[in-house]
């Protein structure tokens, strides 16, 4: 007997969505992920892929507004939906911010974490604009970093809190 796996493979899926602002129409595997998609398919390289189980939090990036795990994301569920990888988002204010902060208080070292802790960030700064020190861990708990021990990631999320408060 087959399975649903079994039977998906090598299955070729239409998609169109708008990828950092642009139509993109594409035939994809039907159990290609969307991280792989992203880089393979549309050179985001940006997009870094890790664990490739929803661990890491390195692929982070955003689905109709909402930080998802590309890793955990298939392409074919992209479908009709708004994509934004770090390099469609420099225009954003928030993580212009946060990408701003994290260079200002050398919050990255291999950058291999960077930009899942950038979009994940920014997802909590857009509902929480101060947090605590406390509710940055929390929120970027999911995220890791093998390289800064967490203490300046948590200090530029802080910063451009502060920076983007001042501004408003
Ligand atoms: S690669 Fe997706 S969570 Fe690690
Ligand atoms: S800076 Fe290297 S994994 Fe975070």
């Amino acid at each position: 007997m087959s399975s649903f796996s079994d039977e998906a493979a090598g299955m070729a899926v239409t998609i169109h969505l708008h990828l950092n602002g642009v139509p993109v129409s594409a035939q994809v595997d039907a159990r290609q992920h969307l991280g792989d998609f992203l880089r393979e398919s549309q050179g985001l390289k940006g997009t870094h892929i890790g664990c490739e189980h929803g661990v890491c939090g390195a692929c982070t990036v955003q689905m109709d507004g909402q930080a998802v795990r590309s890793c955990l994301t298939l392409a074919a569920q992209a479908d009709a939906a708004d994509v934004r990888t770090i390099e469609g988002l420099s225009a954003d204010p928030v993580v212009h911010a946060l990408q701003d902060s994290f260079v200002r208080c050398h919050a990255m070292q291999c950058g291999f974490c960077t930009p899942g802790m950038v979009l994940t960030a920014a997802e909590l700064l857009k509902t929480c604009a101060l947090p605590s020190r406390e509710q940055v861990r929390e929120y970027l708990s999911g995220n890791y970093c093998r390289c800064t021990g967490y203490e300046s990631i948590v200090n530029a999320v802080m910063d451009a809190a502060q920076t983007l408060a001042g501004e408003a």
